[in-house]
C-alpha cells in the first residue's frame, strides 16, 4: 500500500478532511440506495423472467436503518441520495423513507428511479414528501415494444406519469432508455425528438453485462460511441463537463429544450469520474456496479452500533479499485442490476 492509500484509509485524523475519497482521489458525493430488489416489471436486460422470490425472504433495511446509514454517509460529505431498486415504490413505506432521508442533516437532494407504474397517481405526493429529481425508465415509445421489453402493456400509463411528473414540478426529470440492437435502436431519433420538445433529459444507457445476461448482452449491446455519432450527425453538441458530474456524457442542441446524456460504461475512462457509492436493500456497501460483492454494514446499523459506521465506510472506500474489469470480460458478481440498484 502506498502512502497516499494509507492516508485515505486511516481513521479521521483531528483537523483532517471529512470528505470521502479513495486512493486515486475520486470524491464520493452521491449514494445510490436500493430499497428493495423486488420488481413488478420483467425488463429483458434485467429480470427477463421477473423477480423470483429467493428461499430466504429479502431482508430489507427498515426506515430506521436507512436513516442511520444515510446519516453516516452524510457525515462523510455525501449530499445526494438516489432511491432505487428493484422498483423502490413497491415498498409500502416508500413515502416514509423519502421523508426520513430528506430530513437527514447534510442531504440536499433526494432523487428516485422508477419504472413509472404508479407515477401518474403518486408524482405529486412524492414531490411533496421530498423527492426533487426523478428518473423514469422508458425503453420504447411504441406500446407493443414497451410491452415486449418490460412484460407490461403500460406505456400509456407511464406517459401519463411523465405528464404528472412535469405538473408536480420536479427540478429534474430524466427518461432512461437502454438501447438494444434490433429491439429499439431504430427509435433513437424518435426519442430524441420527444425530449427536444419538452423540458426533460433523456439518458441512453448501454446494456451492461451482468452474471445473468451474458448472451443477451452479446446479442444486443450497442456501443455508446455509435449513439454519439448519430447525435452529432443531427447537430447535438457535447456540453462541457460540470464540476462534480458523474460518468454521463451530456449533449445539448441549440433548438432543443431537453438534454441528452450517454452512459457508456464500456467507454475509455468511464470510471475516472465515478462519484457514487451503492448500498443494497439488505445493507451491503458496493463500491462498484461490477465489483465482487458487497461489504455488510448491517451489523453497524443497529441501535448503539452506529458510531463505527462512518469510519468503517471510510476504510472500505479507501480501498475502492480504480476501475472495473469489464474489458477483461469480468463483470463482477452482480446477478442483475435489480439486486444492487440500477
Ligand atoms: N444494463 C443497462 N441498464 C440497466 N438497468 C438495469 N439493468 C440494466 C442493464 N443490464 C437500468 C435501466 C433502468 C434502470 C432502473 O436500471 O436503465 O432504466
Ligand atoms: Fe424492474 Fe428496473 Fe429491472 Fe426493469 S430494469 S426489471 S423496471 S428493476
Amino acid at each position: 500500500m502506498n502512502d497516499h492509500r494509507i492516508r485515505d484509509v486511516l481513521p479521521l485524523a483531528s483537523g483532517g478532511s471529512t470528505r470521502l475519497s479513495d486512493s486515486i482521489g475520486r470524491r464520493f458525493e452521491y449514494l445510490r440506495l436500493s430499497l428493495t430488489e423486488v420488481c413488478n416489471f420483467r425488463c429483458t436486460y434485467c429480470l427477463p423472467e421477473g423477480y423470483k422470490k429467493p428461499c430466504n425472504l429479502p431482508n430489507e433495511l427498515s426506515v430506521e436503518e436507512v436513516r442511520r446509514a444515510v446519516t453516516a454517509f452524510a457525515q462523510l460529505g455525501l449530499w445526494k441520495v438516489r432511491l432505487t431498486g428493484g422498483e423502490p415504490t413497491l415498498r409500502r413505506d416508500f413515502e416514509d423513507v423519502v421523508r426520513t432521508v430528506s430530513q437527514v442533516p447534510g442531504i440536499h437532494k433526494v432523487a428516485m428511479t422508477t419504472n413509472g407504474y404508479r407515477l401518474a397517481q403518486r408524482a405529486k405526493a412524492w414531490r411533496d414528501c421530498g423527492v426533487s429529481a426523478i428518473n423514469i425508465s422508458v425503453d420504447s415509445l411504441d406500446p407493443a415494444r414497451f410491452s415486449a421489453i418490460t412484460g407490461h402493456d403500460r406505456l400509456a400509463e407511464v406517459m401519463r406519469g411523465i405528464d404528472a411528473a412535469e405538473a408536480a414540478g420536479f427540478e429534474s426529470i430524466k427518461l432512461n432508455a437502454v438501447l438494444m440492437r434490433g429491439v429499439n435502436d431504430d427509435e433513437l431519433e424518435t426519442m430524441v425528438e420527444f425530449v427536444a420538445a419538452r423540458d426533460l433529459s433523456l439518458r441512453f444507457i448501454e446494456v451492461m453485462r451482468t452474471n445473468d445476461n451474458a448472451s443477451f448482452f452479446d446479442e444486443r449491446h450497442v456501443a455508446g460511441q455509435s449513439v454519439i455519432d448519430r447525435l452529432e450527425a443531427v447537430g447535438w453538441q457535447r456540453l462541457p463537463r460540470e464540476v462534480g458530474a458523474g460518468p454521463a456524457v451530456e449533449f445539448g442542441h441549440p433548438e432543443a429544450k431537453g438534454r441528452i446524456g450517454i452512459i457508456a460504461p464500456y467507454s475509455k475512462d468511464f470510471c475516472a469520474s465515478c462519484n457514487r457509492l451503492r448500498l443494497s436493500s439488505d445493507g451491503k456497501l458496493h463500491l462498484c456496479l461490477f465489483g465482487d460483492g458487497g461489504f455488510d454494514l448491517r451489523p453497524l446499523l443497529a441501535e448503539d452500533s452506529e458510531t463505527d459506521l462512518a469510519e468503517r465506510i471510510r476504510t472500505l472506500v479507501g480501498a475502492k479499485a480504480p476501475a472495473h474489469r469489464l474489458h477483461e470480460g469480468n463483470s463482477g458478481a452482480t446477478p442483475h442490476l435489480a439486486s444492487i440498484g440500477g
